[in-house]
């Protein structure tokens, strides 16, 4: 039997749930089945804690011949798990020249990146930046605790805080993929606390360009006015010919 196997077993009867914990089980499983599908990959974790995902992880490269596991988290996580595949470091995640310095197998290419230590935008924000030129083509990036819902007032995870800090994390990866739609491809997840998912489209190396934020309109006749004044022109979708498809589907008659 796999190593966590169990938890596995576990994770996957929450699946057929009608409650929240199925949208955590969906969330952790996704993890698994995508690092699974990677022959040997090279996976970095940032936030252990007590080793919820570490314990996902490991159970998916259990067998892999050169897999390995490098999870890092500020508070002494050590004892977290006991595994042949896994290396812990005890920093901040992210200051990356210090990592490099402690693993430089980080520089031959991340395959999996899982971002859930500080949840703060600002922190969120260094950590992609620092670590997405030492991705692969084709890495997975995930971000977890993206979603503002569960934590909005009567929510289940009721907290103002989180609410806000989470919705500014979703605007920042929001912002990041407006500036960088030719390298990356962006899902999401939800019903739990979100999970968010890119997925490198360009080389090691590569870096990002800086996030685009775009102002929100709220007030429909103050935005109108406001183009009317400036000449701006407003998308209109064009009924007659196909020249408001991006693909047309009318090429193809068959
Ligand atoms: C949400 S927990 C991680 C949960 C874990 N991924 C799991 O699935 O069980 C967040 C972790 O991030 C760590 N952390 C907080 N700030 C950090 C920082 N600046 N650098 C690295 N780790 C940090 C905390 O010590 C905590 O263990």
């Amino acid at each position: 039997m796999k190593k966590y196997q169990s938890y596995i077993d576990q994770l996957e009867t929450h699946l057929f749930k009608n409650d929240e914990s199925r949208f955590l089980a969906q969330q952790l499983l996704r993890l698994h089945k995508e690092t699974e599908l990677k022959p040997n990959p090279l996976i970095v974790e940032l936030g252990v804690d007590r080793g919820q995902s570490t314990r996902v992880f490991l159970n998916a490269i259990d067998g892999k011949q050169n897999a390995k596991l490098i999870s890092i988290d500020i508070k002494d996580c050590r004892n977290a798990v006991i595994d042949e595949n896994w290396e812990f470091v005890q920093q901040d995640s992210a200051n990356i020249e210090k990592l490099l310095l402690n693993k430089p197998l980080i520089k031959k290419g991340i395959d999996i990146l899982y971002v859930d230590s500080l949840h703060t935008a600002n922190h969120v924000e260094k950590e992609i930046y620092n670590f997405f030129e030492y991705l692969n083509n084709d890495a997975l990036i995930f971000f977890d605790d993206i979603d503002s819902g569960p934590y909005m007032s009567k929510q289940r995870k009721d907290s103002v805080n989180t609410e806000i800090s989470n919705r500014k994390i979703f605007k920042l990866l929001e912002a990041i993929f407006r500036g960088n739609m030719d390298k990356i491809d962006f899902e999401i997840m939800r019903g739990s606390t979100g999970l968010g998912i890119f997925k490198k489209r360009k080389n090691l190396g590569e870096k990002l360009n800086p996030p685009v934020f775009v102002k929100e309109r709220n007030n429909a006749i103050i935005s109108k006015l406001y183009q009317k004044i400036l000449f701006k022109k407003t998308y209109r979708h064009n009924t007659k010919s196909s020249s408001s498809f991006l693909i047309d589907p009318e090429k193809n008659k068959e």
